[in-house]
């Protein structure tokens, strides 16, 4: 394991290596315990370089066999090597030569599943960011693109599959049952795009035939007798190839596109070229094991990976600094592909409410960072929100401003300016302004400024003047390392909405530039005025969230309701019930604070049986109108002296308010949206199990609702439903003999079926209340439960540590004390795991004092302990500060 060097990485402190590495052959003889890399590089001195100048090569945990550059065996004086580095002082005076270096590595022990490791018996690896460096001594830096050839050995009958990067290129069977097979990839590529996989597969083989009439052959591997299992997986790849071609214009390039699933895997899956490697929940579904939120993301992570074909390996990052130059773009475009394949609104709203939920907290918390950090202690640590998330709001306010047109070709531009190169933010932004004059320069704050800007806005009508005008100030909170922010360019779209619901027209604007339909905030205070405006409209704002900000708007409640019942802008419409929702959640909170009954208003229960009602809206839209903000949302908006169990009862009295208000309603349309026919995972049939799985949640709160819980989990013919029955049952009636029977029944029948037990211990570690952390200590000791595998760390410690608000911050701080023990003991296994876990407690200053406290002590204890992982030491170091 590596532990802290202390050393921060830093931007300006780029500059290219000394050396290329224009080639890169690899052979592997694989066993368990001893595998041999035989690695020869052929190498090229930069010019302008010195000859001879040293050559320092990455390692980590490395053990070298030998070296010898052009067939002449180096000697111990010609060279140093460290687990962590090789050193050749005095390299060849030659500008090129060709380097060969032979380590030995252990996959069978690695449980960082980092470099080469092995899954389940099968052989796979993950280079990124720095793991290929855990597998030969290389300049592991993404502006190293090499051609690679990697030829593979092992024994048949223990790796009859035998993979890796670009093209088949031979194979053949060796001596004593051994066997061999080669690959090249003709697209010089950065060490963290190299993969190999070899085992005993089960494969699912498919083609796809591209725009200028190439066939690819496609391959999903799974463990053998779950080939049926990834039929949904090689249906989405197929829909992500086509899609790429229709919207960006983009092609396969290679004769093989392969997509291996393995069960453990430390992130969702990996861009590997030719090769991606998935967590196999993200590849393995049918209805009987997979809800329906499996079946989207399975979709949108093999449209991402996919996708990373030309943003990010086709155009690689320089350094990683730029990490967001292909993670935020990519994400940008799945969310696109997710919204062509499925409903655009729905799916713009729940972005929102995902890079609200992750990405506010850590821009408003220690962790806070740029989207394009300056500095790292540990790359591992900035695959975040806001590389991802807000990464691609970015991306998406540079298509707002320029119009969808531009855009298109300022993508064509970058593909074609710096196809096989390794780039930059800048380089990304200098195509939208190349191709539309525009200066992006105030614009690219957004990549190099943390925090969530606020936008304070106000509103006037004079009727005699017949003038509307909004008074709009920007503010960015101060964030860590960041005291004095500048100001933003903030594309703000909006809508005067008169009382019809029809949009308010007017003559002219001034005090701003207000082009289709967005007004461009460049300036601290900006009076934004509407000529010929006869009637005040109410305003809706930040359309289709068009700004990733904060909005404290000085709203009527009657404009608000008017919003939430007929503003056409389907994403604001969502926003202002939710707001309606929050603002009371938030009232009721302080009423419980102060020793009140909360109460609420009979007009919210009314709006939402109005919506559930409402035939014209998509079930998908009303799904969600009706989810209430959930915990940690209301924490959020609340800010400061968050007491969970204040916030639980909150939202619980209003859900019950809302279901005493449409019992009679909500159960006949219960009743009306029973599945009939067959099973599909597409969105509308998904959209309607949403809708009835949300009135189930509200009608079990209602008499006789524990029964109909029961009922509807009895009766399920699908994961969604069986899934969404056991959280009613286990959170909403928690501790009644029907939980207890569901969670048992449901782990007799899916004991043996890993991914579905994740189901299991997630329902179950998400369950309210104190006495959850005891529960999940104990399953920690089921025979199902491993602290070696992430998916089962994940969905019972993760699950409890990130979304169980009462669980987790238990007063007395057992929470805490059990998740530092937790995190402690998988970083001895998996730093990189256990570091993630960690964040957990980054908002651990918003808490009560008395909460806080015991955090506190918490972060102390991980902090205090021995020989820390550079990971986790990073993590809790920045979070204490
Ligand atoms: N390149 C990443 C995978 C990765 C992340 C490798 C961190 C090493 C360290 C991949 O493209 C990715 O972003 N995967 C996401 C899913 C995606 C849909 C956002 C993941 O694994 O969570
Ligand atoms: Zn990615």
């Amino acid at each position: 394991m590596r532990t802290d060097t202390g050393h921060v990485f830093k931007l300006e402190d780029y500059r290219p290596s000394d050396y290329l590495i224009l080639e890169t052959s690899l052979v592997f003889r694989l066993s368990p315990e001893a595998t041999r890399v035989t690695a020869t590089l052929t190498i090229e001195r930069r010019d302008g370089v010195v000859a001879s100048a040293p050559l320092v090569l990455d390692g980590d945990g490395l053990t070298l066999i030998r070296v010898a550059i052009d067939g002449r065996e180096l000697q111990p004086a010609d060279f140093l090597a460290t687990p962590d580095q090789l050193t050749i002082s005095q390299a060849p005076a030659a500008p090129r030569f060709q380097l060969l270096i032979e380590t030995e590595v252990a996959p069978a022990g690695n449980e960082t599943l980092m470099g080469l490791y092995r899954s389940s018996s099968v052989y796979c690896t993950q280079c990124e960011a720095e793991g290929f460096r855990r597998i030969t001594y290389f300049l592991d830096r993404p502006d190293i693109l090499s051609v690679y050839t990697v030829r593979i050995e092992a024994k048949l009958d223990e790796a009859p599959l035998l993979l890796s990067n670009g093209n088949p290129a031979g194979s053949g069977d060796l001596a004593d049952g051994w066997h061999y097979a080669v690959w090249h990839d003709p697209f010089p590529k950065p060490s963290y795009l190299f993969a190999l996989v070899a085992g005993a597969l089960g494969k699912v083989a498919d083609s796809f035939v591209t725009l200028s009439g190439r066939t690819v052959e496609l391959g999903i591997y799974v463990e053998p007798g779950k080939e049926w299992l990834a039929g949904y997986a090689m249906d989405a790849l197929k829909r992500s190839m086509k899609w790429d071609e229709e919207a960006f214009g983009r092609e396969y390039d290679l004769d093989v596109f392969n997509i291996v699933a393995v069960s453990d895997f430390n992130m969702g899956a990996m861009e590997n070229k030719g090769l991606n490697i998935f967590n196999d929940k993200y590849v393995l579904a049918d209805e009987e094991t997979a809800t329906d939120a499996d079946f989207a993301n399975i979709e949108a992570i093999i449209a991402h990976e996919y996708f990373h074909n030309w943003t990010g390996n086709r155009i690689t990052c320089r350094d990683w600094f730029q990490l967001c130059l292909k993670e935020g773009l990519t994400v940008f475009r799945d969310h696109e592909f997710s919204a062509d394949q499925r409903s655009r609104a729905v799916k713009r709203i729940a972005e929102v409410r995902t890079l609200r939920a992750h990405q506010f907290p850590e821009d408003q918390g220690p962790l806070a960072h740029p989207v394009r950090p300056r500095r790292y202690r540990e790359i591992n640590n900035f695959y975040t929100a806001t590389v991802y998330e807000k990464g691609s709001e970015v991306v998406r306010m540079i298509r707002t401003i320029l119009g969808a047109e531009a855009f298109r070709a300022g993508m064509d531009l970058y593909f074609e300016r710096h196809d096989g190169e390794a780039a930059t933010i800048e380089d990304f932004l200098k195509v939208f302004e190349d191709v539309s004059g525009r200066d992006l320069s105030q614009f690219a704050l957004w990549y190099h400024q943390a925090g969530t800007p606020n936008l304070t806005v106000s509103s006037t009508h004079n009727p005699a003047a017949r003038e509307f005008t909004l008074e709009i100030e920007q503010s960015v909170p101060p964030t860590p390392s960041e005291s004095r922010k500048r100001l933003m360019h903030i594309p703000l779209a909006f809508g005067l909405v008169g009382a019809d619901g029809r949009p308010v027209a007017y003559d002219g604007v001034e005090g701003a530039t207000v082009e289709d339909g967005v007004i461009h905030i460049r300036k601290r205070r900006q009076v934004v005025r509407f000529s010929g405006v006869a009637e005040r409209p109410a305003v809706s704002l930040n359309r289709g969230f068009s700004a990733p900000i904060t909005l404290s708007v000085e709203q009527k409640a009657d404009d608000q309701f008017f919003l939430a019942g007929h503003d056409s802008d389907s994403f604001s419409r969502w926003q202002a019930f939710n707001t309606l929702l929050t603002d009371a959640l938030i009232a009721a909170f302080r009423q419980i604070l102060g020793g009140k009954e909360p109460v609420y208003t009979a007009r919210l229960s009314e709006l939402a049986g109005k919506i559930a009602a409402d035939e014209a809206l998509e079930p998908a839209y009303r799904a969600l109108a009706l989810a209430l903000p959930g915990e940690a949302d209301i924490a959020r908006d609340i800010g400061k002296g968050i007491d969970p169990d204040a916030i639980l009862t909150a939202r619980e009295a209003l859900a019950l308010a809302i279901a005493k208000a449409n019992g009679q309603a909500f159960s006949s349309l219960y009743d009306r949206l029973a599945d009939k026919g067959p099973f599909s995972p597409d969105a509308a049939s998904a959209g309607r199990r949403a809708l009835r799985n949300i009135l189930l949640d509200y009608l079990a709160l209602l008499p006789e609702g524990t029964e109909l819980a029961a009922r509807h989990f009895r009766s399920a013919t699908n994961m969604t439903d069986r899934a969404a029955a056991l959280t009613v049952l286990a959170h909403r009636h928690r501790g009644s003999p029907e939980a207890a029977k569901a969670l048992a029944d449901f782990e007799a029948k899916y004991g043996s079926d890993a991914l579905v037990m994740d189901k299991w211990f997630q329902i179950q570690a998400g369950v309210p209340g104190p006495q959850t952390v005891e529960t999940v200590r104990t399953l920690t000791k089921h025979a199902g439960f491993s602290m070696a595998n992430p998916n089962r760390v994940r969905s019972l410690v993760g699950t409890f540590s990130s979304a169980n608000q009462t669980g987790f911050h238990r007063p007395d701080g057992e929470g805490y004390r059990f998740f530092a023990e937790t995190v402690l003991e998988v970083e001895k296994r998996n730093p990189q795991v256990a570091a993630r876990l960690a964040t957990a407690l980054r908002s651990w200053r918003s808490l009560e004092p008395v909460r806080q406290a015991k955090a506190r002590e918490a972060l102390l204890t991980i902090a205090g302990a021995e020989n820390l992982s550079a990971d986790l030491r990073d993590i809790v170091e920045r979070t204490l500060a």
